[in-house]
């Protein structure tokens, strides 16, 4: 059996808030023709109780995030450097745009802002285990 280091305690959280960040945004977008038929205020009701997971996984992806730079500042050069910079912009994109659809009041704010949020951290993971490779 294989041992259990810091680096694996690192790398899970990581990962296990991605799961909750990510994956949630993905099966609540699943869900939301389902919660419309249940009622006009089921979706919105639905997304607010996400909203109180996702934001601390968030908070964790940040933190365990700079805990992954630290650990692997070894790499932190040339082409790894670069990767990470652009990590770094998608999940700013990721964070910013989830805030301003979570405010947004008119359709096409909800449908861009949630667009931009699906696919910014769509690509966060992406370059992460592009990263972790
Ligand atoms: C939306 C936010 C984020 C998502 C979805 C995400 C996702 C991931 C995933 C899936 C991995 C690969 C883990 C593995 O295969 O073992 C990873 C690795 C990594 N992430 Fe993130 N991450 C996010 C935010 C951040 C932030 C904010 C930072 C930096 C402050 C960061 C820095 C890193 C680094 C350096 C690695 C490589 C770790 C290693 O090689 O040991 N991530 N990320």
């Amino acid at each position: 059996m294989l041992t259990a280091g810091w680096d694996t305690v690192r790398l899970f959280l990581h990962v296990l808030a991605a799961t909750v960040w990510l994956g949630g945004q993905l099966t609540l977008a699943a869900l939301v023709t389902a919660l419309r038929a249940v009622g006009a205020a089921a979706p919105k009701a639905a997304a607010r109780r996400f909203n109180q997971v996702a934001w601390p996984a968030f908070a964790v992806l940040l933190a365990t995030g700079a805990w992954n730079v630290v650990a692997e500042q070894a790499k932190d050069h040339g082409a790894y450097r670069t990767t990470l910079v652009v990590k770094l912009v998608v999940v700013a994109v990721s964070g910013l745009s989830a805030y301003c659809h979570a405010r947004s009041r008119s359709t096409a704010g909800l449908a861009v802002f949630g667009a931009l949020t699906g696919l910014s951290s769509l690509s966060a993971l992406f370059l992460g285990v592009l990263l972790a490779g």
